[in-house]
């Protein structure tokens, strides 16, 4: 899962730097496609309970599970790229923001306190929490900020399926849940709106959109629990140095 998440991390770096004016998302999903063969892996959205595509991309209002088409990104769009691969059956998830171009204040500020509350929810997957202490330090920090957090989409564990026991939400009291044990692999998927929480499914039965049209924002990574704490599996390598932090040979937030 290691190797797997290495090669998804490099991947969406790659795919960050796509996104443009002017580029489609079917430019995007084209790029991860190929990425991930090249890569020898296997692109594992791809016909997963039947979606069309190798990548979710999921625009402004749309909070997770977009279709790519051949709609081009326009400048100010916060573009959310979710991907996922297998390497030898094992899986690994994860997925960034970005703003397409210049942002307003509001995304700009949306997309840093994604980015944050994804660290700080990961900052509690240590042996001895449970996984009720991950959210509720995510929905802490971020209704803290005046956003909101998804209720009706969850992180996951994940291994030799994409989603595996047990749900990993963005919301909780501490304390309850699942004990956190080393060995543990789960996927942290923060999805904060703008507005209000509400969401709802689009009639391609796939995009989920904010109820208020307001903005939302995700962000994901797949950390597996070792004895001294998480280790990210998913590190893009344009990520700051200064964002991570390595611990021996692995690297930590
Ligand atoms: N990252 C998403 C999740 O955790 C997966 C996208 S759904 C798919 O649920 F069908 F497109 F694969
Ligand atoms: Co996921």
């Amino acid at each position: 899962m290691r190797a797997a998440g290495h090669i998804l991390g490099e991947c969406l770096s790659y795919l960050e730097t796509l996104v443009q004016p002017g580029v489609t998302r079917n430019d995007i999903d084209r790029a991860a496609d190929t990425f991930i063969r090249q890569h020898g892996c296997v692109p594992g959205f791809l016909g997963y309970y039947g979606y069309p595509k190798s990548i979710c991309i999921s625009v402004n209002e749309e909070v997770v599970h977009g279709i790519p088409s051949d709609r081009p990104f326009q400048d100010g769009d916060l573009v959310g790229l979710d991907c996922g691969l297998t390497l030898d059956g094992w899986w690994a998830d994860s997925g960034c923001s970005v703003i397409c171009g210049n942002g307003s204040d509001e995304a700009r500020t949306l997309l840093a306190v994604t980015n944050e509350a994804l660290a700080i929810g990961i900052s509690q997957a240590v042996p001895g929490n449970h996984i009720g202490d991950i959210g509720h330090a995510v929905q802490e920090y971020v209704e803290g900020k005046g956003f909101s957090v998804v209720r009706s989409y969850v992180g996951h564990g994940i291994g030799r399926d994409m989603h595996e026991p047990p749900q990993v939400p963005n919301y909780g009291r501490p304390g309850t849940g699942n004990l956190i044990k080393p060995g543990l692999v789960i996927a942290i998927e923060p999805m904060v709106n703008a507005g209000s929480a509400a969401v709802h499914v689009l009639s391609d039965e796939w995009t989920v959109v904010t109820d208020d049209g307001r903005l939302s924002c995700y962000a994901e990574h797949t950390i597996a629990v070792l004895d001294d704490g998480p280790e990210i599996l998913t590190v893009r390598p344009t990520v700051p140095a200064a964002e991570v932090v390595k611990v021996g040979d692995r690297t930590r937030i």
